[in-house]
């Protein structure tokens, strides 16, 4: 992925940046360009359930092993741009996109992409934490033996879950039931569970939601230890914690026809300090939402 730097060449070069930078300038756009390589490149996304249109036009870069976080009132078409990340609304029915998604160049929705190997690289841990009624070893082994990863599976297990910082918690009951564990070690688990089949990039849907504070800023910290090798996307209601996580925020709202726009997107300081749409200032400053 190439990126727009055009404007620091031109300074570099010591030449009269062209007039298109110099309006830029005066307007920042409220879309920002990102730093550094996209991992994922939505254009122009509209989705449908059906005759509903949930999201608009969205476009926006996910940066290389950094989080971006999506924000805005409930409705607005977070889970929906999140899911449309990794094909996880290929199951409903009714519902289909126009515009394009492109992973590593790869058009997702492009024929001859295998929706499961979407699911392997880009993983997805959901708002309730949801491990199967097995032995916690059993949960972070199921992916591996589906997808034929290759290793030996007991070291794939053991090294996920010390990537998701659980190993010191239940390296001496790896046999006993996941339902046993607290939520926030199950929302752990999950992490493990998906880091375990190789993934890329880990989608997460308000992964904290269900849980105290506490295991809220441990699932945080992870979020953090994880980014420096994961690229990240995270939906979240809590501004708080996409200030306090997020490298890029995205900020969508809900219009009136109640299809989902993309309002601004930027690196999470510029979006909380300096938004540029009046609704983003709205939003973040607790007028409405
Ligand atoms: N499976 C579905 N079928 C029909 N409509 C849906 C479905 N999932 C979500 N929606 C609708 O799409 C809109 C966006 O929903 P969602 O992406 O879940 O928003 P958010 O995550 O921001 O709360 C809402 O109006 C919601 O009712
Ligand atoms: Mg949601």
């Amino acid at each position: 992925m190439v990126v727009d730097v055009s404007r620091r060449r031109t300074a570099d070069a010591g030449a009269e940046p062209p007039l298109t930078s110099l309006r830029e300038r005066a307007a920042p756009a409220a879309i920002a360009r990102i730093e550094g390589p996209a991992v994922i490149e939505v254009e122009d996304l509209t989705a449908y359930y059906g005759g509903f249109r949930a999201l608009d036009d969205v476009s926006l870069q996910v940066p290389e092993r950094q989080i971006t976080a999506l924000i805005g009132p409930s409705g607005c078409g977070k889970s929906t741009l999140l899911r449309c990340l990794n094909r996880m609304n290929d199951l409903v029915k009714t519902f289909r996109i126009e515009g394009r998604v492109t992973y590593r160049g790869i058009d997702l929705y492009g024929k001859g992409v295998d929706p499961v190997e979407v699911r392997r690289r880009i993983g997805m841990v959901f708002q309730k934490p949801n491990p199967f009624p097995k032995s916690i070893y059993e949960n972070v082994a199921f992916g591996v033996k589906v997808n034929g990863i290759k290793g030996n599976v007991g070291e794939i297990v053991e090294r996920s879950l010390r990537a998701a910082a659980l190993w010191e918690d239940v390296h001496d009951k790896l046999d006993q039931s996941a339902l046993a564990l607290s939520g926030g070690q199950q929302q752990r688990l999950c992490i493990a569970r998906a880091l375990a089949v190789e993934p890329d990039v880990i989608l997460m849907d308000e992964p904290c939601s269900s849980l105290d504070p506490i295991a809220t800023l441990k699932i945080e910290d992870l979020m953090r230890e994880l980014a420096k090798e994961y690229t990240i996307v995270i939906v979240t209601h809590n501004m708080q914690q996409a200030a306090r996580v997020a490298d890029y925020t995205a900020f969508l709202m809900m219009r009136p026809d109640r299809a989902g726009e993309l309002v601004e997107f930027h690196d999470t300081d510029t979006l909380f300090t300096m938004p540029r749409d009046k609704r983003t200032e709205d939003y973040i400053t607790g007028r409405f939402g």
